[in-house]
């Protein structure tokens, strides 16, 4: 059984089991051998990542709750998007240069239109209040993907979906695709309020009484793992999306079941774990930065410059790369890094500086 293929894994300095978004396509990559001979119930609906770019008109703007507003938009000539399965996102290009990654949380595989939903976080880098701000009907959105690597397995019988709030996305286009298929799944829906929880009606009436809501106001408290965790057994699996502390608390208490899959996937970056100080140095400014042991360097350069590129912070997309003249990187990137070259939201330097081409 590939159980203990999975709990061989460790975790890295992020914390990462390589069970989130593309650790698990990474992982699979190099063990997709050992795992179809181990028989794992591991085996996704793979879609190719799609590098083109594509021109798309938002066809409809909704806010879902307050601060969470939902764009649909199609291929300008009324063709079909390309394909997709429940657990994909697209990588947007916003007007500002930046790039920023959604889920797609349509009908399952529906290439007529796509539908993402995005809640406005005012502070964060940025991208959440430009994507509410710059986009209205028949503006043209571009896009690059879709791509997944957060799949619904195809063999596991005995789900459970646990979902925090905007973590809905991704889901909810799983708890269709679990309907279609027929099998066993449950789902926990926690938010602040019911009114602040995006789609809720959707997953109401895709649940059919298979989901649980959680909402703070009317619990009085915030929903511990245990909680959330109330209707998984120990073979149970997990897929769980939503903001970090959660994702942190149910990932941790599943390791009392590592026998049973557990799948999520980061919004953010995900926390460092020990992690050792080193200094930055901006080769053309001749700036030098400090990096404390549980910051990125990332965190250090947008402190600095806010316009600093990045999108995932997880490592994989590659858009915070940079330039290396002169240190070592220990790297920690699911993506190719040529030896002079360093993704700076996850890497970080060996020695005590690092010299970097900017
Ligand atoms: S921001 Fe995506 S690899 Fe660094």
């Amino acid at each position: 059984m590939a159980d203990p293929l999975w709990r061989s894994r460790p975790t890295d300095l992020y914390g990462r089991r390589d069970r989130d978004r593309f650790g698990t396509v990474t992982w699979a990559v190099g063990g997709v051998f050992t795992l179809i001979t181990a028989g794992s119930r591991w085996k996704p609906d793979m879609v190719a990542p799609v590098r083109r770019t594509i021109d798309a008109v938002i066809t409809k703007r909704e806010m879902v709750t307050p601060d969470v507003v939902a764009l649909t938009f199609a291929e300008p000539q009324g063709g079909l998007l390309p394909e997709w399965t429940p657990g994909a996102h697209i990588d947007v290009r916003l007007p500002s240069g930046h790039v920023r990654q959604y889920s797609l949380c349509g009908e399952p595989g529906r290439r007529t239109d796509y539908r993402i939903a995005v809640r406005r976080i005012a502070d964060g880098g940025g991208g959440s209040i430009e994507m509410h701000e710059a986009f209205h009907e028949g503006d043209t959105l571009t896009f690059e993907g879709p791509r997944n690597g957060f799949h619904l397995g195809t063999c596991e019988d005995d789900v459970l979906f646990v979902i925090g709030g905007i973590g809905v996305t991704p889901i909810l286009p799983m708890m269709r695709k679990a309907r279609a298929r027929g099998i066993g799944w449950r789902a926990i829906y926690a938010g602040r309020s019911r009114e602040h929880m995006p789609l809720l009606d959707e997953v109401l009436a895709v649940g059919e009484g298979r989901v649980d809501v959680w909402a703070d106001d009317e619990q009085g408290r915030f929903a511990t793992a245990e909680d959330l965790l109330a209707g998984a057994g120990p073979r149970t699996a997990v897929y769980v999306c939503g903001p970090t502390p959660m994702l942190e608390s149910v990932r941790i208490a599943r390791d009392a079941h590592a026998d049973a899959p557990l799948h999520y996937e980061r919004f953010s970056a995900a926390p460092i774990i020990d992690g050792a100080p080193f200094e930055l140095e901006l080769a053309r400014s001749g700036k030098v930065l400090s990096v404390p042991a549980d910051r990125s360097a990332l965190a250090v350069m947008l402190d600095e410059d806010p316009t600093t590129p990045y999108s995932c912070q997880q490592g994989f997309c590659g858009t915070c790369k940079v330039g290396v003249l002169a240190g070592e990187v220990e790297r920690h990137g699911r993506t190719a890094e040529a030896d002079d070259e360093m993704l700076v939201c996850v890497s970080r330097s060996r020695g005590e500086r690092i010299v970097l081409d900017i």
